[in-house]
């Protein structure tokens, strides 16, 4: 009796822990964080940060998971740059990713001693599964002698084929460093042109070359969506990931990447944003800001949404196959060399 009356005052204390930290999120829509949500989640965040204490796991979180992930379980959250250095310089044994699998499989290829494991199996990504390594190979040999930039939204075999890779945080800035007039720049046909643009408005004008992907959240955003939020609020700041159309981009206060637009936020005076982007960024912003309001058209990515606490303890307790990262050793040894140029160019 003891021992059931100490377990349901851990897991009381663990749901005012939980709900003290979302009971902001979405505080004016239908996907509010409620108590009782809380509490159901309680048990799951328990058992999961036992876990990873005793086999010494860390857990990395994309913003778009959901904030039961991001917020009870996370070591750390962040974009894709921040995820992968964190996932670089990772002490743990094993690294859970809650992200897709280019972000888990990319964790595999610079920390190869580790056990990687990403709860969603294998989620994918419009973008990542675009494209494969043969029609980066034969793109390549179509324009001999032009530089390669590709996205990390791209699979390892891609990524061996390319000199660099980039994430949206530094995308214009590291294609600005590399010399020539052209550029490859694969597999988002959306941000390649938002690129060419940047690149112009900076004054080191390139010819980008692509192939045909896009984000199937982003690609949905129109002009009129900006209008829309701009006639409903007056005064709305409107924010906007590079993936999204360039017609988008040029109406918007700001484009930059989930931790660009996280930096935007914190630092803008607004009170209110517009937020073309996936939802559970708007999540992280309305938990980490609650004096601001985020209207969010749409836009859901179902494969980072595949991460949940359950199978986050599965893969922790006994991991389903698809749920353990492998990379082919050859192909993880060249895709390294263009993420660690990355890292390099970066600086
Ligand atoms: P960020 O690196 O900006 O977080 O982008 C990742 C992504 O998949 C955006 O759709
Ligand atoms: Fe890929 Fe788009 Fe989902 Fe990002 S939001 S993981 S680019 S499908």
């Amino acid at each position: 009796m003891l021992k059931t009356l100490d377990q349901q005052a851990r897991l009381t204390e663990e749901a005012h822990r939980l709900y003290g930290l979302l009971r902001s999120v979405s505080k004016s829509k239908a996907a509010k964080w409620t108590y009782e949500d809380c509490l159901a989640a309680a048990p799951y965040t328990l058992a999961i940060n036992r876990f990873k204490k005793e086999q010494n796991a860390v857990i990395l979180a994309h913003s778009y998971t959901t904030p039961d992930l991001v917020y009870g379980v996370a070591d750390f959250r962040g974009d894709s740059y921040e995820l992968a250095l964190k996932a670089r310089d990772s002490s743990a044994d094993v690294i859970v990713f809650a992200g897709v699998w280019f972000m888990a499989e990319t964790a595999k290829i610079i920390n190869p001693g580790k056990k990687v494991l990403i709860p969603a199996g294998r989620a994918g990504c419009t973008l990542a599964d675009s494209m494969t390594g043969e029609e980066m190979k034969k793109l390549r040999a179509e324009h001999p002698g032009v530089p390669a930039l590709c996205y990390i939204n791209s699979s390892a075999e891609v990524k061996a084929q390319c000199d660099s890779c980039v994430t949206s945080g530094n995308v214009f800035d590291i294609a600005q460093k590399i010399p020539g007039n052209e550029l490859i720049f694969v597999p988002d046909m959306l941000m390649a042109q938002n690129l060419e643009a940047e690149l112009k408005r900076r004054g080191t004008p390139k010819t980008i070359i692509s192939s045909g992907g896009s984000c199937c959240v982003h690609d949905k955003y129109r002009p009129e969506h900006v209008e829309k939020l701009r006639a409903d609020h007056p005064g709305i700041c409107v924010l906007a990931h590079p993936e999204c159309p360039i017609e988008v981009c040029e109406l918007c206060d700001y484009v930059g990447s989930t931790k660009g637009m996280a930096s935007y936020v914190a630092a803008s005076d607004a009170k209110t944003f517009g937020m073309l982007t996936e939802f559970g960024l708007v999540n992280r912003l309305e938990a980490e800001h609650p004096d601001k309001t985020f209207v969010w058209p749409f836009g859901v990515c179902s494969y980072m949404k595949r991460n949940s606490l359950i199978n986050t303890l599965e893969a922790l307790i006994d991991p389903r196959p698809d749920q353990v990262v492998e990379v082919d050793p050859a192909v993880a040894q060249a895709a390294k060399k263009s993420i660690d140029k990355m890292f390099e160019l970066a600086k």
